[in-house]
């Protein structure tokens, strides 16, 4: 029957132990959790001996079938959540992004359609707020209370197109506080890279290259700080996507130390690969590369973003995924301000953090869990439905083969797309078998996806853990009152009309 399966002696992880058990999935909810569960009559049975059961991955950061910079990324929903499950993920968070001026419940309604007609596994939305009015403002408290979006994205770059002023995202942040919504954060000087581009273009730097040296790590790590910054002074939790560089990585460190509440999500990309690609002397391989903010040329970079994720200092692995053919790529063949900006990840994500953190010896198995699916629950508030394997949670599994490996490749991935900026690496610590909903849908390197079959789950606004954030401040909220005092009534000088 549909939705029910039982897996055998496998080894259970979840992020706070692991265990062997046999693992019993019906009408897509997981029923049992014991050793020796008897196979009824008929039941499907996964026999994964000296394999482990890790709970389905989430990725917190996709673009499907998005429209930017003048072209559709090629991902759809339909491919990329293929892709998805063949890398072990089978829940991801898109984004929604209205533009400037446009109705954010008329872009929410678009991107559901094109996903619910297409999802190979269940997901939800996030949502970008791009202008600011007494419409926005609504209308995000109707996404909230009725459409299940808890979480909305500013972006401090892309100036002309998606770009918020600091007062913008004032507004945005207090009405995110005010509906228990997470604010999240695109976190560019878009400005600074905005005179940047300029520059390099008048230097009569047009390749990729440019890219990265028009938008440099210290504009990430100011604009990271400017948002945590904006975010305390509302007392609202906030969200730094995609962290690409050291330097941004330690003042969300350094934030929290002082009790702010702020998360960082790194991605594939930047912990699996390092940025010296965009100096490619092949032009479509170096523009491949090319994704903001940058993926960094220092090759510690991914080295250290790991080590700040092992000690739970960035939170969740996302990918933001969002792939351009080779002939999309060439729209800016002549101007790097031109090439659509986006990297692949969607389906090499877990077997790339279980490589660069399990096989190193820097993430134990549980963290590998808590950094690829448990924590995006709990911070995104679909947990434990989603990110455990335990009774009652959606039977969304994964059966993990820490001894088979692969090379990554762009001519055997399940991406629409012509590149991977992972090939030729190799990974041991692959998914062997996924189950969505207690199906299998990835199996000895097959799919058997049904499109359209995911289901959009909504997030629930949060509640009181939003509150009392304002006590880390004790000593100012003391002198925040009005003083009682006797005023002035000496001379005052007489101005010039
Ligand atoms: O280069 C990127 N990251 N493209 C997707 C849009 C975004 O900024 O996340
Ligand atoms: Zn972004
Ligand atoms: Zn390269
Ligand atoms: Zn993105």
């Amino acid at each position: 029957t549909k939705g029910t399966i039982l897996i055998k002696n496998g080894t259970v992880v979840n992020d706070d132990r692991h265990f062997k058990s046999d693992v019993l999935v019906e009408n897509g909810i997981i029923k049992e959790i014991s050793k020796n569960i008897e196979p009824k009559d008929g039941i499907q049975v996964v026999d994964a001996t000296d394999k482990l059961l890790v709970p389905g991955g989430i990725d917190t950061h996709t673009h499907f079938q998005l429209p930017f910079m003048g072209t559709v990324s090629v991902d759809d929903f339909d491919i990329g959540t293929q892709a998805a499950v063949a890398g072990g993920t089978t829940f991801i968070i898109d984004f929604v992004i209205p533009t400037r001026g446009q109705s954010l419940l008329e872009a929410y309604d678009q991107w559901k359609r094109w996903a619910d007609e297409k999802v190979n596994c269940d997901y939800s939305l996030h949502v970008a707020i791009t202008w600011w009015s007494e419409q926005v403002s609504k209308e995000m408290e109707i996404l909230v209370k009725e459409r299940g979006v808890n979480s909305f994205k500013c972006f401090m770059a892309y100036k002309n197109s998606f770009m918020v002023t600091d007062e913008e995202m004032y507004h945005i942040f207090k009405r995110c506080k005010e509906l228990g919504a997470i604010a999240q954060v695109h976190a560019e000087n878009g400005d600074m890279v905005f005179e940047g581009q300029k520059k390099m273009l008048d230097m009569g730097i047009t390749g990729p290259e440019g890219h990265e040296l028009s938008r440099p790590e210290a504009l990430e790590a100011e604009a990271t700080n400017r948002a945590i910054i904006i975010a305390d002074r509302v007392s609202t939790p906030v969200y730094i996507v995609h962290v690409q560089s050291i330097g941004a990585a330690d003042v969300i460190c350094k934030h929290r130390k002082e009790g702010v509440r702020v998360y960082g999500e790194p991605i594939a990309a930047g912990l699996g690969v390092d940025g010296s690609h965009m100096w490619n002397h092949d032009w479509r391989h170096a523009a491949a590369f090319v994704m903001g903010p940058p993926i960094r040329p220092d090759p510690r970079t991914k080295e250290v973003l790991m080590d700040y994720l092992a000690r739970g200092d960035l939170d969740c692995v996302g990918t933001d995924n969002c792939t351009f053919c080779a002939e999309q790529k060439a729209l800016g063949k002549d101007d790097f301000t031109k090439i659509p900006n986006g990297v692949n990840g969607v389906e090499d994500r877990m077997s790339i953090v279980w490589e660069n953190g399990v096989n190193k010896g820097k993430l134990t198995w549980c963290q590998f869990v808590r950094a690829t699916s448990s924590e995006a629950a709990r911070i995104f508030n679909v947990y434990p439905r989603k990110g455990r394997i335990d009774i009652g949670c959606d039977g969304d599994i994964v059966v993990w083969d820490l001894n088979q490996s692969k090379t990554i490749s762009k001519d055997t991935h399940h991406h629409a797309v012509d590149f991977n900026i992972f090939e030729g690496i190799k990974v041991t610590g692959i998914a062997t078998t996924t189950i969505v909903a207690g199906n299998i849908v990835w199996s000895n390197n097959k799919l058997s996806c049904v499109k359209g079959s995911g289901q959009f789950v909504p997030r629930p606004p949060f509640g009181p853990v939003f509150d009392g954030i304002e006590q880390r401040d004790i000593v100012r909220n003391e002198l925040l009152r009005k003083v009682d005092r006797k005023p002035y009534d000496g001379p005052v000088i007489q101005l010039n009309k």
